[in-house]
């Protein structure tokens, strides 16, 4: 079946759906081959996906884990982070970046975010820092790299752990090196409409090997040896307390799959986002393109977010109803800045008015689909459709 053939029949009537996993019969032969065999869980799947995703971002030490929220946790867990202390976090995320903070009982800093990139304003960090200040956690935004360097200077000199939420960035560099190689550990996302999926899954990866193991071992209920090591079957001790956010074999095996055709998937999505970016860059109703600023830092295009000029912000969620009558799929990255959501405004109180750029994006923007399961001819159908809305 051709693309086209693909895209025209699927069950929401989507013309150009957001997301869409691309799985084919070599995932589903991958999966069939686990489940021939009789190893389901923490097998050596799980580890020939760490090998093959370290090997892809070219170092670290990579642990598979049920979902980036689950290593965003484990991180949080691994350092201690704990009541009393503060960690710094960007107001414009997914709430799970927050939320592995406040699990633990620390508290966040909130800090607001540049408009051209989404990710978090490095100007405005050091004046957060406070002597509580233990962690910066911090997202590339949609796959654009935060400015490391800098991020580490900062780090370092006030002593500061740094967690990297990798979830829409794989395949994001920053002078060279991927991102989450260059925090203290790097959180991934499989789920389905990211750029590789295992169905639900995650990796965290470390450039410290203690790390890792550390965090390997407590993702499993710190049990002190798997059944390998295991010299009287079904024996072992626990060395502290610990979870289970392991990953199974089976979705190891798909993304040990998935990941054989990340460099295709890269590729379609910087084509797409490039086509659709020198498209919209002439229509007036669009002030700014989300895209990197600097030749250091390689954009992984998980989707395109557009800022509507200042007359049409408000206007915002009519024009993406008007987009989804045009079966033009599309969403919000993301719907508000996290102090904004419920929970975190009961709670902390935050003068919202503190996070300008944050409300520009979440009120103000369109993120568009630039995935692979799309080519050029859906880059025009989403340029026609804007024509048509905006006459
Ligand atoms: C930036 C970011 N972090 C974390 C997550 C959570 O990922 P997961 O569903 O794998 O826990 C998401 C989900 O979309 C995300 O966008």
């Amino acid at each position: 079946m051709s693309r086209q053939e693909n895209v025209s029949i699927n069950a929401s009537n989507e013309i150009v759906p957001f997301g869409r996993p691309l799985i084919d019969n070599d995932e589903k032969q991958a999966v069939l081959d686990v489940l021939n065999g009789h190893v389901l869980t923490h097998g050596p799947k799980c580890k020939e996906f760490e090998h093959a995703f370290e090997s892809f971002i070219g170092g670290g030490h990579a642990v598979t884990t049920s979902s980036c929220m689950a290593s965003l946790h484990l991180s949080s867990l691994h350092f201690g982070l704990k009541p009393g202390d503060e960690v710094i976090v960007p107001a414009q995320t997914h709430v799970a970046t927050v939320h592995a903070v406040e699990l633990v009982g620390a508290t966040p800093v909130f800090v607001d975010c540049e408009l051209e990139t989404g990710n978090i304003d490095i100007d405005i960090i050091e004046g957060k820092i406070t002597d509580k200040t233990k962690a910066i956690f911090l997202v590339h935004f949609a796959g654009i790299p935060v400015n490391m360097e800098r991020i580490n200077i900062i780090a370092t000199k006030h002593n500061l752990i740094v967690i990297e939420d990798c979830a829409l960035a794989i395949g994001a560099f920053y002078k060279g090196k991927h991102v989450g190689l260059w925090g203290d550990t790097g959180c991934y996302s499989f789920y389905p409409v990211k750029h590789i999926t295992t169905g639900e899954g995650g990796m965290l990866v470390s450039k410290n090997e203690a790390t890792a193991k550390a965090i390997e071992n407590f993702r499993a209920f710190s049990v002190d040896r798997t059944h390998n090591e295991r010299k009287l079957p079904g024996v072992y001790d626990v060395n502290s307390v610990g979870l289970n956010y392991r990953m199974s074999e089976i979705q190891a095996a798909i993304g040990c799959v998935q990941l054989n055709k990340i460099g295709q998937i890269l590729e379609t999505r910087r084509n797409n986002f490039v086509a659709l970016k020198n498209m919209l860059k002439d229509l007036a109703e669009f002030d700014i393109i989300l895209d990197s600023k600097s030749e250091d830092c390689v954009n992984s295009h998980y989707c395109l977010i557009a800022i509507l000029s200042e007359k049409l912000r408000d206007k915002r969620n009519e024009i993406i109803l008007e987009l989804k009558e045009r079966g033009i799929g599309c969403s919000v990255y993301y719907p508000k800045p996290v102090p904004r959501m419920d929970y975190y405004a009961r709670k902390y109180k935050i003068d919202s008015q503190e996070f300008v750029n944050a409300a520009i994006i979440s009120d103000g923007s369109i993120a568009l689909p630039v995935g692979p399961h799309l080519g050029l001819k859906e880059m025009e159908l989403i340029y026609s459709a804007f024509k048509e809305i905006f006459v």
